[in-house]
């Protein structure tokens, strides 16, 4: 059964039909299509387009249909080219007669807009609560191992002393960003393009807020002719989950780095670490370096879609069929990443001594310039004192603290014999108590934010 065949004498080429036809991926669309359709058959009851038994045969039979679905019972036949016919014949099938209205005033163009937003609606959802889960195991981390300092880095190259659980919470907000971009994708998303027809919109009295709310809608599509244009909802969900994306590419250099021999900060689950073929001491850290990887491929499903909807003329063209692919593969991408992350967040094993080893003094080069800022001297000429300093440690090869107060004195008379409690890590951070800060009671603070954002959403 040709939806269109009515107009042509002749059968489609099979290498074009394999070419052309969507059933294959686009039967993912199954409930949301179906769920469309029952909400369509009540605008046309309402319209007086038709009765209500023909709206009940058309429920009970479209419930079958994705019954069917649902038990993987569905049995495709050669001519089902898209969900839209599958679902369409299948129902002709069940119900007869009754099935050949549903389609007035309907076109495929509006179908699979309003298709793909209920799809994306649902699993926006379902990417926000898996990073909701890869948040709430920062947080438990975070919390555990609230006082163990380690060094920051900039340019990888020791900066300052910071709080582990300061390092790990800074990855829990670039994640609650995700979860707004999400979420406020999805406000776009909601929005209904039923009831736009091929492009021009329905001749028919279909009430179409009362089709959108039908469907969990706030509004209708304002003009039709975008409505079936429109696939701007696919691209900022897909730009969102490169985000994400790079994002978790960034966590897991960070794991990846701290568990190497070269730092040996962490550790991470043998669950999620395995070992090389040949080199019996291997423990590879697989599971960060794929989803590492994984950022290249959503990166790439945002950069195609962009690239097939670049310069197409207005409305419905067949190359936006090519939207639902790398919409998928992103889904697909995030729902098997996500969790994997989420479970090496919660197996990370930190080291303590392995984190104080490698505190060097040099990394408090900006606490002694800040002591004689707080004695009165120019930040800039301070800085310059402590950099000399700095440079006569290195020199003689000796950490700071080891200089005598004469060799501090001598760059500047402003120190006193209490610098030397300027030597201290955990000083160094507890100094650091403003808000966003990697003192204890600010991380605190900050904990206690991200737990409340958890909870409101
Ligand atoms: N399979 C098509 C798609 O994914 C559905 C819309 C088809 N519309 C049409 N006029 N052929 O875009």
């Amino acid at each position: 059964m040709r939806l269109w065949g009515g107009r042509f004498s002749g059968e489609t080429d099979d290498r074009m039909r394999r070419f052309h036809d969507s059933f294959g991926f686009d039967r993912r669309l199954y409930a949301a299509d179906i769920r469309g359709s029952v909400a369509y058959a009540a605008a046309l009851l309402r319209a007086g387009l038709i009765t209500d038994d023909e709206r009940a045969a058309i429920v009970e039979g479209l419930g079958q249909v994705k019954q069917e679905f649902d038990d993987g019972t569905f049995e495709p036949l050669p001519g089902d080219e898209d969900i839209h016919t599958a679902v369409e014949r299948r129902l002709t099938e069940i119900v007869g007669s009754p099935a050949g209205k549903l389609h007035t005033g309907r076109s495929r163009n509006d179908q699979i807009a309003l298709d793909v937003r209920l799809w994306l609606i649902m699993s926006i959802d379902q990417v926000s609560a898996l990073l909701t889960g890869v948040q709430s195991a920062i947080v438990d981390k975070a919390e555990v191992h609230s006082g163990l300092v380690m060094p920051g880095y900039t340019h990888l190259q020791a900066a300052q002393p910071v709080l582990f659980a300061h390092w790990l919470m800074s990855t829990f907000w670039m994640l609650e960003r995700d979860r707004d971009r999400l979420a406020d994708c999805r406000r776009r998303t909601a929005v209904c393009p039923l009831g736009s027809g091929a492009l021009a919109g329905n001749p028919f009295a279909i009430d179409r807020e009362a089709l959108a709310a039908d469907l969990g809608m706030e509004s209708a599509t304002p003009n039709s002719m975008d409505a079936v244009a429109d696939r701007d909802f696919i691209a900022e969900f897909l730009f969102a989950a490169a985000l994400i994306g790079i994002h978790t590419s960034r966590l897991a250099e960070d794991v990846v780095l701290y568990t190497s021999p070269g730092y040996r900060f962490l550790s991470i689950g043998e669950a999620y670490s395995t070992g090389s073929s040949l080199m019996p001491q291997k423990r590879n850290p697989d599971s960060m370096e794929l989803a590492r990887g994984k950022a290249g491929r959503l990166i790439g499903d945002l950069v195609s879609l962009l690239t097939v909807l670049k310069g197409l003329p207005s409305t419905y063209n067949k190359d936006m069929q090519e939207d639902k692919e790398p919409l998928f593969d992103a889904f697909d991408t995030l729902m098997l990443t996500l969790p994997v992350l989420a479970g090496v967040v919660g197996t990370i094993t930190p080291h303590a001594e392995a984190m104080r080893a490698a505190l060097d003094e040099a990394m408090l080069a900006t606490d002694l310039a800040d002591y004689l800022v707080r004695r009165g001297m120019p930040f800039r000429e301070a800085h310059h004192i402590s950099g000399r300093i700095v440079r006569r440690a290195e020199e003689r090869d000796v950490p700071l603290s080891a200089l005598a107060l004469d060799d501090f004195r001598a760059e500047s008379d402003v120190f006193e014999s209490d610098v030397f409690t300027v030597f201290d890590f955990d000083s160094s951070v507890a100094r650091r108590a403003v808000t966003g800060g990697t003192a204890p009671e600010a991380v605190a603070a900050q904990i206690d934010a991200a737990r409340a954002r958890l909870s409101s959403r």
